[in-house]
């Protein structure tokens, strides 16, 4: 059974990543082994550019807080989902936050500068705008998954649904419904 690791990056819990948090538990329920990560909960301190996982080659951390814990998690996944909202056209804080951690995966002395154990996974990001314009979104989500690719995430899709500011409406979003029931599938496969 895959191992699938959905991140869901909002505060809101009214919110859309959190309605397609359920969708997607219900899409994936009995077809993978499913660990929830709700950042918004948690402890992830930004990266302190310390430089200490550089004297290693195994991923690890030495700020010890949430993340820390989730390492292996993200390491030994087939598959890894984000869901969040985009805050002053960006990664929310508590997402780019996520996102440096993964520093903790580069390794310079590799010819692709990455200590991941698995380097053969598939990364999906679900976004959310109250307003748009969504193409120029995407483009961001784009450039900001590529950055996964250190932590072994190789390929990836994105989709950002816009006019989503009302909690809960991506449920009225046959559209983009659809855009997520082809992410689990392909998350799956
Ligand atoms: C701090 C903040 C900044 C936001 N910035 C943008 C933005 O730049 N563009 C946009 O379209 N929506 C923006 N929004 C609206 C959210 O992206 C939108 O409400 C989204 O659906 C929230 O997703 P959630 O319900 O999963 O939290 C912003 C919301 C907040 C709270």
């Amino acid at each position: 059974m895959k191992k699938i690791l959905i991140i869901n990056s909002s505060k809101r819990k009214n919110g859309n990543s959190y309605a397609l948090e359920k969708r997607f538990a219900e899409l994936l329920n009995g077809k993978a082994e499913v660990t929830t990560f709700r950042i918004g909960e948690k402890d992830v301190r930004p990266c302190l550019a310390c430089d200490g996982c550089k004297r290693q080659h195994d991923p690890n951390c030495v700020q010890k807080d949430d993340f820390t814990a989730l390492i292996p998690e993200i390491d030994s996944c087939d598959a890894m989902l984000i869901l969040a909202p985009v805050h002053w056209d960006q990664f929310p804080a508590q997402l780019k936050a996520f996102l440096d951690r993964t520093y903790s995966f580069m390794d310079f002395t590799q010819p692709d500068f990455s200590m991941a154990g698995r380097k053969d996974k598939k990364l999906a990001g679900y976004f959310f705008a109250g307003f748009g314009p969504v193409d120029v979104y995407t483009n961001m989500v784009e450039t900001n998954l590529k950055s996964f690719a250190t932590a072994g995430f190789v390929d990836y899709k994105a989709h950002v649904a816009g006019d989503a500011n009302a909690p809960g409406s991506i449920m009225s979003k046959t559209e983009d419904l659809k855009v997520a029931d082809d992410f689990a599938e392909w998350l799956l496969a």
